[in-house]
């Protein structure tokens, strides 16, 4: 199972007070030595973490691919295909939520919108950018992202994460993995996950990769962000 970190929040920490610390590429060398897969940043449309400059900075300097999370928009469309990311999470996107509060509703979005994200599955192909897209773990979900052409979806975790009756939650994310992957789809996951709640996800072996950042950022105040991400490895490798 691969690991990729996102590095949003040592963004926000640096946005806190402007300037250039603590800087998002030094998090993502260090993330990529400590056994990361791969790194995640989410440009917003609001800029409030992770700039333009951040992408093209992180793009020139780090190995590892990097997944590119953005709002299936035309400005976004635009910057993707300039940046070249490895590949591409298609994320829904409100102006005024605090994160991303739920994965695209794409079995009852409006055609204008469908076709365009089918225009970025096409446009990014042809540029050898992977596309993913973030949906909650329900296989109306899945289907309709099987209809729209995409072969990777990322799986949204949160309500599993904040749930009481995460047997419920987790029986929904496994079945949804298992029918996306019988489809050939392969299929990640993220949103919410920690050291505790990540070990019943990590042990799902039809998802491919997890995807984590704010709760792992949080911990390198106390622990360095290179103990977090290698604790994090070795939890998703024990779950083998
Ligand atoms: N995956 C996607 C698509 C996301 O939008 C986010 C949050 O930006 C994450 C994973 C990581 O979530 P968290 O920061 O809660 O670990």
């Amino acid at each position: 199972m691969r690991l990729g970190i996102n590095i949003d929040h040592v963004a926000t920490i640096r946005n806190a007070r402007g300037g250039n610390q603590p800087s998002p590429v030094k998090a993502a060398e260090i993330a990529a030595n400590a056994g990361a897969d791969g790194i995640t940043a989410h440009l917003r449309e609001d800029r409030r973490h992770i700039s333009d400059i951040d992408i093209k900075a992180l793009k020139e300097s780090i190995e590892l691919p990097l997944n590119l999370e953005i709002a299936p928009t035309d400005e976004m469309l635009s910057i993707a295909l300039e940046a070249r990311p490895e590949r591409v999470c298609l994320v829904p996107e409100k102006r005024l939520e605090i994160t991303t509060e739920g994965g695209l509703d794409i079995k009852n979005i409006e055609d204008k919108k469908k076709y365009f994200i089918q225009k970025i599955i096409k446009e990014c192909t042809n540029s050898n950018i992977d596309v993913s897209l973030f949906i909650d773990p329900n296989l109306d979900q899945i289907n309709a992202a099987i209809e729209i052409g995409t072969n990777i979806i990322e799986l949204h975790t949160g309500e599993y994460c904040n749930s009481v009756n995460t047997i419920k939650e987790l029986d929904r994310i496994n079945k949804a993995a298992k029918y996306a992957t019988d489809n050939n789809i392969e299929t990640h996951a993220g949103h919410g996950l920690n050291f505790d709640n990540v070990i019943d996800i990590a042990k799902i072996s039809y998802i491919k990769e997890l995807n984590i950042g704010h709760f792992l950022i949080g911990e390198s105040i106390f622990m360095g962000l290179e103990g977090a991400v290698k604790k994090m490895r070795n939890i998703i490798d024990d779950c083998k």
